[in-house]
């Protein structure tokens, strides 16, 4: 291979992991405003909410209910999510972005990106009480924490 040529392959090489980077960065800053703009009028800019109006606090707790089966599933149908104008790859990538940024200390370390895919059957399924839903994971989680040994338990 010619010197130059090998050149212009890194080159090429270097572009495309440049553009992988700020796909990246593109898809944070799509989703962080796509936050403010959907979901921040209700559960403030820093996702800490207003528990006393009911809108729970999803700071360092949301990623608890991905410990609990249906919890996945739950985040995503609640009528915040499933109501908002977003794409099912917006929302995707909007949970993607949330989950690490509000609850990385409770986000269980094989927690598996949402896909388009994954919201469009979450939206063909949603629970006809997603707050009889809720309760049950809230029971299940405080059953988890109340066991001995529990990390969880306080
Ligand atoms: C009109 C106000 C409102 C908007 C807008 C809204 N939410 Fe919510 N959200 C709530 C309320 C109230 C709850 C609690 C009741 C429930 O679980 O549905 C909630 C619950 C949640 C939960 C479950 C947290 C828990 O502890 O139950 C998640 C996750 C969530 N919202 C994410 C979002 C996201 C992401 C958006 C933007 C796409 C959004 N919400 C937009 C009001 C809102």
């Amino acid at each position: 291979m010619s010197r130059r040529l090998h050149c212009l392959r890194w080159a090429v090489a270097g572009l495309g992991a440049l553009s992988i980077g700020a796909s990246a960065a593109d898809d944070a800053a799509r989703a962080h405003m796509q936050y403010l703009h959907h979901c921040a009028g209700c559960h403030l800019a820093d996702g800490s909410g207003e528990p006393a109006k009911g809108i729970p606090s999803m700071r360092g707790q949301l990623g608890l209910f991905l410990t609990v089966p249906g919890g996945r599933e739950f985040i995503v149908q609640v009528p915040g999510v499933m109501n908002s104008p977003l794409s099912d790859r917006d929302t995707a990538n909007l949970m993607n972005w949330l989950l690490p940024t509000i609850t990385a200390d409770t986000l269980p370390a094989n927690t598996a990106p949402y896909t388009a895919e994954e919201i469009a059957r979450l939206r063909a399924t949603r629970p006809l009480d997603v707050m009889a839903v809720r309760a049950t994971l809230v029971n299940q989680l405080e059953a988890k924490a109340a066991e001995p040994g529990s990390a969880a338990r306080r």
